[in-house]
């Protein structure tokens, strides 16, 4: 975990751990993360936890917990609520046992999202919204004149620190929940929102395909035992609202700048170079790809092939396509799905198996397969004017060529003159200006003027 922020004035005395007693209510009991929650109070002592989902008893798993936790000395109590209903709610909150009185409530109740920003409309927002923000207010309602109450976590999303792409409903609706942990403070009571970056193991996020897009983008699936860690000390030092991620500072700022500055970001870490990303991305100098000698061997026009083939299967993989064929040549990448985030991805790994520096804004500047691939062939063209291998090769072309050439001897001799002036052009380097010179009189002068300069200069070959 990085970039907690340095306390200005020094705590000599820590704090005291938090412990739950009493009564811990969990809304969204039944699900991932709770459970490993729930088996971290359970080990902590806590007498009596209800857990409560729309599911309840019938949810997967839960008898296996509560058998798990049978030794402990917690009662287990599993019941159906769905959190948005206000009465379903009050009606659960009379059950309570008076001798075990509600001190916590952990607020995880929610759905996840992944939907086009263009295609959000009330129902989808209003489906969002519901268990998380309106459960949260109807819990905010129905408990704050509870004294006993001592620790009221939300249960947040990154989403609302930095924002998601596909998540425009997720984002607001756990933006909710840090807002109204700030209210809740400001009224003296207490409050603990928790933005969470994707656990790992179990979870709306924990799935390979999403493990994967995340680890990509900078962010390492937290590892649950250290997610529950970090929430115990945040309950002890007694947080309103903390972020909680663990996040590789080379990908992650790239990502998310890629369109336009992050200054959330900016104060955190600076973006890496992109020839830094690239060697981040793949792991190798980027000079050493094997595209790089791919192309190295090929005619212009193989090469304009090669570079389309090339960004079609990059981008066919960074959006989980088994084939090419999902990634037509003129079909514009934000129609084939390419965000901010997966167009820095893209750009990384062009700008490593290339050895190119591109631009974030890449993708969005050439917005086809086909427009990145002329301009990917134009800039590594100008590469090749300066590239050893590349004038290596041009000269294996020619030594080929000229063993079995047929020419007569006049032409033998003007071709021998022709030699000897590209030599000389070579290896005169520090003389520009005789050069120049040289130029200029060989651009004025005749077939015959040119025999006699060659005589003159190289003698008869
Ligand atoms: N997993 C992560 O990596 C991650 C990262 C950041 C934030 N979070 C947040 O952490 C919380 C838990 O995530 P998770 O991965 O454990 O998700 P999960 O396994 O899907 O659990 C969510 C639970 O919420 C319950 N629920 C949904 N709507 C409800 C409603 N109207 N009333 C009562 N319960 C309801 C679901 O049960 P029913 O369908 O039976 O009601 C389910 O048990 C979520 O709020 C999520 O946004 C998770």
């Amino acid at each position: 975990l990085h970039h907690t922020p340095t306390p200005t004035t020094p705590n000599t005395t820590p704090p005291t751990p938090w412990k739950p007693t009493g009564t811990t209510l969990i809304t969204g009991g039944t699900g991932a993360l709770a459970t490993h929650i729930t088996r971290w109070l359970a080990h902590q002592g806590a007498p009596h936890i209800i857990l409560t989902s729309r599911t309840g008893p019938n949810a997967p798993h839960t008898q296996t917990l509560t058998q798990e936790l049978n030794h402990l000395n917690t009662t287990i109590t599993i019941t159906t609520c769905d959190i948005s209903n206000h009465n379903q709610l009050q009606q659960l909150l009379n059950t309570i046992p008076t001798h075990q009185p509600l001190t916590t409530i952990i607020h995880t109740a929610g759905i996840a999202e992944n939907t086009p920003f263009e295609e959000l409309d009330l129902p989808h927002l209003d489906a969002v919204l519901r268990p998380k923000s309106l459960g949260a207010l109807h819990l905010h309602e129905l408990t704050r004149e509870m004294k006993d109450v001592s620790a009221f976590v939300l249960f947040s999303s990154g989403a609302a620190t930095w924002g998601g792409s596909h998540q425009g409903a997720y984002a607001a609706a756990n933006t909710y929940l840090d807002a109204l942990a700030e209210h809740r403070r400001a009224h003296g009571l207490p409050a603990t929102s928790i933005a969470w970056a994707p656990w790992a193991e179990s979870g709306m996020a924990a799935d390979d395909a999403a493990s994967a897009y995340y680890s990509r983008r900078g962010m390492n699936p937290l590892p649950p035992e250290l997610a529950v860690k970090a929430l115990h000390q945040a309950l002890t030092h007694n947080d309103t609202t903390i972020t909680i991620a663990d996040i590789d500072w080379h990908k992650f700022p790239a990502s998310f700048t890629a369109q336009r500055p992050s200054p959330l970001l900016a104060h955190l870490t600076p973006a890496p170079a992109p020839a830094a990303a690239a060697e981040v991305t793949s792991g190798q100098p980027a000079a050493t790809s094997a595209l790089a000698q791919q192309l190295a061997d090929s005619t212009p026009g193989q090469q304009q092939q090669i570079v389309l083939h090339h960004i079609q299967t990059t981008a066919a993989q960074i959006l989980g396509h088994a084939s090419v064929d999902a990634v037509p040549a003129t079909q514009p990448f934000q129609d084939l799905g390419f965000d901010s985030l997966t167009a820095v991805e893209l750009r990384n790994q062009l700008a490593s198996s290339t050895g190119l520096d591109l631009t974030p804004a890449l993708i969005f500047d050439h917005p086809t397969p086909k427009e990145l691939a002329d301009f990917l062939r134009e800039q590594l063209a100008d590469e090749d004017v300066a590239s050893e291998g590349r004038l290596l090769t041009e000269l294996d072309r020619w030594d080929a060529v000229s063993e079995s050439a047929d020419v007569d001897e006049a032409a033998r001799r003007r071709i021998t003159g022709r030699l000897q002036l590209l030599l000389a052009k070579w290896s005169d380097t520090g003389r520009e200006t005789d050069r120049s010179a040289a130029h200029s009189d060989l651009e004025a002068a005749s077939a015959e003027d040119i025999f006699d300069l060659i005589s003159d200069e190289f003698g008869k070959s």
